[in-house]
C-alpha cells in the first residue's frame, strides 16, 4: 500500500536500503496524526513495516495516585474515562487546546499515548489541524506535537478535511491535485470547504451542527420519550447514537437504569437516537446547500462547476454512521435539484490520519 517502506528491523535486508550509501541507517518512518477533541488516531508502519498499525484512543487523561509509592500515575483513554468519570480530563473539549493548562495535559496524554504504543522517533511527522480561525490554539497543538518524542525529521500540519478526504479517493494522495468539496464531520465542529490542488476555498466552520449537539439531542429526547423516567449522561448518549443509528436498518433498542430507591427500569428507545440524526443531517444539508455551495459559486463560477461535477467528501466521525452518506446525496440531491455524488473512506474517523500518513509517507521519500 504504502510507497516507501520503513526499515526498523535491522536485521532485515532491503532492496532499497542497500542502494543508499548508508545501508544501516534507519529510514525515515512516516507517521499520522490526528488530535481530536474526542478521539486521537495514530497511524504508523508496523514494525515489519508491511503494513501500518492504527492507535485510536479517546483524548482524555485522568490521574490517581498509587497507594504503595505515593507517586502519581497517569492513566488515558478508554480506562481514563471509564474508571475515573468523576476527574476524568477531555483536554482537547473545545477542540483544540485553549490555554496553557490545556496545552500541558494535552502534552502529557500525547506522550503516555505515544510512550506505550512504541510510534518511531526518527520519524516524519504529519497532523491535521482544524480550519479554525485560532492562532493561540493552533500554535498550541503546534507545540504539543513539536514537543513530543517523535517527528525528528519533520513536523507538518494539514487540514484535517484535506487529509480525511484522501482515503476516499482511489488514487489517495493522487486526489491532493484535484479540485473537490469536503464536508468534515466531527464533534465540536463542521467544515465545509473546497480543495483545489490542496488550497482551501471559501471553508466554512460552524460550532452549531456538530457530533456533540446530536449526543445533547439524543439525551433530550430520551428524557422526553421515557416521559421523564430516564436521564442518560452525554457519555451514554454518544454510544447509543455510535452504537445504534442507522438511517438503513435502524432497530429500536432497550436498555436498563438503575432506580435511586432500589430496583430497575427497562426502557426501549424508538426515536430518540433518529430523530437527534435526522435533524442532524438536515442541517448539514441545508448549510451546504444554501450557504456555502452559494458562496462557493459566487467567488469561484468555474470551480464550483468542476467542483459539483466530482464526488463530494464526507470525513469524520460523524460520516461512520450507517447509510449516512446515501443519506445526505439523497437529500442534497433533492435540495440542489442536480445529481451530486457523496463518497466517504472506509473508516471516516481514521482517515484524517490515515491520509496524514500518506503525505507523511510522501514526504519522508523527499528527506
Ligand atoms: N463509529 C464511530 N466512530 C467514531 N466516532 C463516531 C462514530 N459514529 C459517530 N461518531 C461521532 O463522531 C464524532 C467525532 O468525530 P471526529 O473524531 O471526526 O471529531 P473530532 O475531529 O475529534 O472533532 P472536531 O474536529 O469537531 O473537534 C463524535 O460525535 C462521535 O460520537
Ligand atoms: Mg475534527
Amino acid at each position: 500500500m504504502s510507497e516507501t517502506e520503513a526499515e526498523t528491523d535491522e536485521t532485515d535486508t532491503h532492496e532499497q536500503a542497500d542502494t543508499e550509501p548508508e545501508p544501516s541507517d534507519d529510514a525515515v518512518v512516516p507517521v499520522g496524526v490526528k488530535l481530536g477533541s474526542t478521539r486521537t488516531v495514530i497511524v504508523y508502519p508496523s514494525p515489519d513495516g508491511e503494513d501500518t498499525e492504527t492507535v485510536r484512543t479517546l483524548t482524555c487523561l485522568a490521574t490517581y495516585e498509587d497507594v504503595l509509592t505515593g507517586e502519581e500515575r497517569i492513566l488515558y483513554g478508554e480506562e481514563a474515562a471509564t474508571e475515573y468519570p468523576d476527574t476524568v480530563e477531555f483536554m482537547l473539549r473545545s477542540g483544540l487546546p485553549e490555554d496553557e493548562e490545556s496545552a500541558e495535559s494535552a502534552a502529557t496524554f500525547f506522550t503516555e499515548l505515544l510512550k506505550s504504543n512504541d510510534v518511531p522517533e526518527n520519524s516524519a511527522v504529519v497532523y491535521a489541524i482544524p480550519t479554525i480561525d485560532n492562532e493561540a490554539g493552533l500554535a498550541n497543538l503546534e507545540s504539543v506535537v513539536e514537543g513530543s518524542h517523535i517527528g525528528t525529521e519533520l513536523v507538518r500540519s494539514y487540514p484535517e478535511s484535506l487529509c480525511g478526504a484522501l482515503p476516499a479517493f482511489e488514487d489517495g494522495l493522487g486526489a491532493i491535485n484535484d479540485i473537490f468539496v469536503t464536508i468534515n464531520m466531527g464533534s465540536t465542529n463542521l467544515e465545509v470547504c473546497a480543495y483545489r490542488r490542496g488550497e482551501q476555498l471559501v471553508p466554512l466552520s460552524t460550532g452549531s451542527i456538530t457530533g456533540n449537539e446530536v449526543d445533547r439531542r439524543v439525551a433530550n429526547y430520551v428524557e422526553e420519550e421515557t416521559q421523564g423516567r430516564v436521564n442518560i449522561d452525554l457519555t451514554t448518549a454518544r454510544e447509543y447514537k455510535e452504537e445504534h443509528a442507522d438511517f438503513e436498518a435502524f432497530e429500536p433498542f432497550t436498555d436498563v437504569i438503575q432506580q435511586p430507591g432500589g430496583g430497575s427500569h427497562e426502557f426501549t428507545i424508538e426515536h430518540s437516537v433518529m430523530d437527534a440524526c435526522d435533524e442532524y443531517v438536515d442541517e448539514v444539508v441545508d448549510e451546504v446547500a444554501n450557504s456555502f455551495l452559494p458562496e462557493l459559486a459566487n467567488s469561484y463560477m468555474k470551480v464550483y462547476q468542476l467542483a459539483l461535477d466530482q464526488p463530494i467528501v464526507v470525513t469524520g466521525g460523524m460520516a461512520c454512521l450507517p447509510g449516512i452518506a446515501a443519506e445526505i446525496e439523497r437529500r442534497l440531491t433533492d435540495e440542489l435539484q442536480r445529481d451530486v455524488e457523496i463518497v466517504r473512506a472506509d473508516r471516516p474517523d481514521l482517515a484524517a490520519a490515515e491520509g496524514a500518513h500518506e503525505i507523511a509517507n510522501h514526504l519522508a521519500d523527499g528527506l
